[in-house]
């Protein structure tokens, strides 16, 4: 007989939800990028009613939290990750009170809400910056080299391009690793710890579940600043040691934030969380950031960076378990954000490989975060016109933050598909949602989108996609709710089962995955009954045909 299988088939109902203590330890968690995610008010920026109004698609999505992106008071030099005032809300974005309502909106739907937390850096707007006094204890000002200090106290290079130092017009330079808006915060004073505590207090007394901390490994810098003595620093992010990153000091202020946050969660009856976006050297440097006494997870950015082949995918997975279990914490795996290149075309172009890398990532034990318009399918966006771009990147020649390592995979591109972004700034993943409707904005708000949208972007909406098996979103759709239903999935054990070359396979209690990296069909027992697939699979007798660029779920 032949079975062929588009969309799910059900699932046998099981006890419970198979979650372990903890709900972080294998939740699967949204990124909203506010600015693109839903317009309330018609201006072409999403803000925090849109996001509201959107919650129900979120909760029939079948997600478990949601990471909101900076919605706090700023220029926006840096889309919101210049702060100028933690404790309120932009008003492009909305207020304090649409916070709240929005926080208790995804509360009553079951939704746990993350905010991102930024404490490397604030805007140059901030009230201490704009203090000459206050900014020269808080931030770090060091005098100039040559003979009247005209040359800046070291050769760091800003991760978006240029000198790390900016001078000011009292003659003496200040610190900042990412925009000359961005001042990088002195973490020697107390001031600073202080003050970034009772901002994690505010936020938690509003309800927030947890923090996504944003550079996590850069607030403590090597003593001295030493040179690096090279250039091209960017491209050494996340790939070897930097005087400026993964210093072992940040691991304080972790280890001080997990007591705020298990003594806060303690105290209500609730755990909230701190998940790391660190870019460390190797797998076992970024499991220092959840061990037992510190952040609950960490980005895996070497997964999303893996290319496309069994061999290099296996043995991420296998290094990136191996060390989270040395410490005793979960995985967390992601495959897009809202700084590298949407993986639908880092991975060759390829949607095939998008929906597989999809299934797997969501096979595997751990966390799991999914980033806005991933389960549409969305392409990077790469033919965005110069004057409508807006990544400070882009206008001091660098890279994109994330944009580190091998991730764009252009060796392996199907056909010689354009793997990559456009020059590998951030803008392209930006691209504001499309929902509805046939022409742009696609419902994302009454007024137009502050990034065009693609005019071919009508079949992707959330509206044209609902409903129809074979699409991007309703696997999505289709895999949460099996995650939900099966105890196997989730945290737990997983194991390697014998795959031809190219495939991957691995049971987890109750269910095997086979991963098929290459372009074309490969047969092999069946393996048991297919449950999901990313791609139509065929099982003829007991032979299953695994698509080329597909990932299977099977009960076995
Ligand atoms: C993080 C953010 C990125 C931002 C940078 C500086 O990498 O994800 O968007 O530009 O930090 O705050």
């Amino acid at each position: 007989m032949t079975q062929e299988l588009t969309s799910p088939s059900p699932a046998p109902q099981a006890p419970g939800t198979g979650r372990g203590p903890g709900w972080w330890r294998d939740a699967v968690i949204y990124q909203v990028y506010v600015r693109s995610f839903a317009d309330s008010d018609g201006d072409g920026i999403g803000d925090l009613r849109g996001a509201r109004e959107r919650l129900p698609y979120l909760k029939d999505l079948g997600v478990d939290a949601v990471w909101l992106t900076p919605f706090y008071a700023s220029p926006q030099a840096d889309g919101g990750y210049d702060v100028a005032d933690y404790r309120a809300v932009d008003p492009l974005f909305g207020t304090l009170q649409d916070a709240d309502e929005l926080i208790r909106a995804a509360h009553d739907l079951g939704l746990r809400v993350i905010v991102d937390i930024v404490p490397n850096h604030t805007s140059d707007r901030h009230p201490w910056f704009q203090d000459p006094e206050l900014a020269r204890q808080r931030y770090l000002f060091r005098p100039g080299k040559g003979e009247s200090g005209e040359l800046p106290p070291n050769d760091w290079e800003s991760v978006f391009g240029g000198p790390a130092w900016t001078r000011t017009d009292r003659g003496d330079w200040y610190l900042h690793l990412f925009a000359p808006e961005q001042p990088d915060l002195n973490w020697d004073n107390p001031e600073v710890h202080a003050e970034f505590e009772a901002i994690m207090r505010f936020w938690l007394d509003l309800g927030v579940d947890g923090f996504r901390v944003d550079v996590a490994h850069g607030m403590i810098k090597a003593p001295g600043l030493p040179d690096i003595g090279h250039g091209a620093q960017a491209q050494l992010i996340g790939a070897q040691m930097l005087p400026f990153f993964d210093q072992d000091g940040v691991h304080a202020i972790h280890r001080a934030w997990r007591r705020l946050l298990d003594g806060y969660g303690d105290a209500r009856g609730k755990q909230v969380i701190g998940v790391a976006e660190a870019w460390a050297p190797t797998a076992e440097r970024l499991a220092l950031y959840v061990r037992p006494d510190e952040l609950h997870q960490a980005f895996n950015f070497q997964f999303l960076n893996a290319p496309w082949q069994s061999d290099a995918l296996r043995s991420v997975i296998d290094a990136s378990l191996a060390a989270t279990a040395s410490v005793g914490a979960p995985t967390t795996w992601v495959l897009s954000n809202h700084d590298v290149v949407r993986h639908t075309t880092r991975l060759g172009g390829s949607l095939a490989r998008a929906r597989a890398a999809t299934l797997l990532m969501l096979a595997l034990p751990g966390s799991a975060y999914l980033y806005q318009g991933e389960e549409l399918g969305l392409p990077e966006v790469t033919d965005l016109p110069d004057e409508v771009r807006q990544d400070p990147a882009f206008f001091r020649g660098g890279r994109a933050t994330g944009a580190v390592g091998p991730g764009t995979d252009t060796e392996s591109a199907p056909d010689g598909a354009a793997a990559g972004g456009q020059d590998g700034f951030r803008d392209g993943c930006r691209v504001p949602l499309p929902w509805s409707g046939e022409l742009p904005p696609y419902g994302f708000g009454p007024g137009g989108s502050w990034l065009p949208q693609p005019a071919d972007w009508g079949g992707l909406t959330v509206a044209a996609q609902t409903g129809d098996p074979a699409s991007t979103l309703e696997l999505y759709r289709a895999a949460l709710e099996l995650r939900r239903r099966l105890p196997g999935l989730g945290d737990g054990p997983m194991s390697w089962a014998p795959a031809p070359d190219g495939v991957l396979a691995f049971t987890r209690p109750g269910l095997l995955c086979t991963v098929n990296t290459l372009g074309h069909d490969v047969g092999l027992p069946a393996p048991g009954t297919p449950l999901l697939s990313s791609a139509p699979v065929t099982v003829d007798d007991a032979t299953a045909q695994l698509p080329g660029d597909s990932c299977t779920w099977w009960a076995i």
